[in-house]
Formats: structure tokens, sequence, C-alpha cells
């Protein structure tokens, strides 16, 4: 599933191939990204301007990005580029990403090499039991 929402001052965009279900959208404002919703689960003027861009750039994989229409800055590069890792997941980028020639600033991309949307993450990470916590393995205690 992919579109773009339109409203008045502010308009989203979602890709559903690009979700990580993190549900930091869900989570940031339910009124806005509203969860399990049969039809159009995104409703931009639920909610001011400013929060919904701070949901979206709070959204990993960039499969939220919006387009304001009220003379509000567009998304920017952050001013430090950061990749995290997710644990047992992929690699969240924030920076500026040039793909196929287009720019977008959010990317989370495959560790675990199971992905069918490379290089993004499709959450084949679950399936394929990968395991990389970071944390060196238990012992056994005596
Ligand atoms: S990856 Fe983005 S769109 Fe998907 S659930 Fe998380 S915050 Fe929402
Ligand atoms: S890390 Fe998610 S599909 Fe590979």
């Amino acid at each position: 599933m992919a579109g773009m929402v339109e409203s008045d001052k502010i308009d989203v965009g979602f890709s559903g191939k690009r979700c990580i279900h993190s549900r930091n959208c869900v989570l940031g404002d339910p009124h806005v990204f509203v969860p399990n919703a049969p039809g159009q689960w995104i409703h931009p003027e639920a909610a001011s301007v400013e929060k919904i861009v701070a949901i979206a750039e709070s959204c990993p994989s960039g499969a939220i990005t919006y387009v304001r229409k009220d003379g509000g800055p567009q998304e920017q590069s952050p001013v430090v580029n950061t990749v995290r890792l997710r644990e047992n997941g992929p690699l969240a980028v924030h920076a500026e990403i040039v793909l196929d020639g287009e720019t977008s600033y959010r990317a989370t991309l495959c560790r675990c090499g199971a992905s069918e949307s490379k290089p993004f993450c499709d959450g084949s990470h679950n399936k394929s039991g990968f395991a990389a916590t970071g944390e060196p393995p238990l012992k056994d205690t005596p």
C-alpha cells in the first residue's frame, strides 16, 4: 500500500513496502495514524502540522513522509548523520540518502539478508529468526 493523503496544511505519504511495523506512528497519535482501521488510516487534519511532522520524522523506515503546505520547512538532512542497529533487525539510517535519484532522510536497511525488498528491510528478519542482539551469549553459571 502506498500513496499520499492530502489535507489543507500538510500531505502525508505512506509506503507500505518500507514500513517495519515499529508503531511509532500509531503510538505517536492514534487519531492521526489509526491502528487497524479498515479503510483510510491516516488523518492529517486530526492534529497540528508540527505534531504530524514530529511523528513522521520519528518513523525510522521512512515509510511516512510529508509535504508541508503551510509555508513551514520541509524535511531536511539531520545535523549529524546516524546509523542505529535495531536489535535482531535492520540498520536504521538517518541522513540524506540518494537512491535511484530519489532523496530521502530515513531508511531501515536489511541486515539479515532475507528481505525481498532490498536494500530495505521488509520484516523478513522475524520469519527467518535473525538473531543479533549485540549482547554476549549467556554463560552457564556453575
Ligand atoms: S515504520 Fe513508520 S509507518 Fe511503519 S509502523 Fe513504524 S512509524 Fe509507522
Ligand atoms: S533486517 Fe529486516 S528483512 Fe533483513
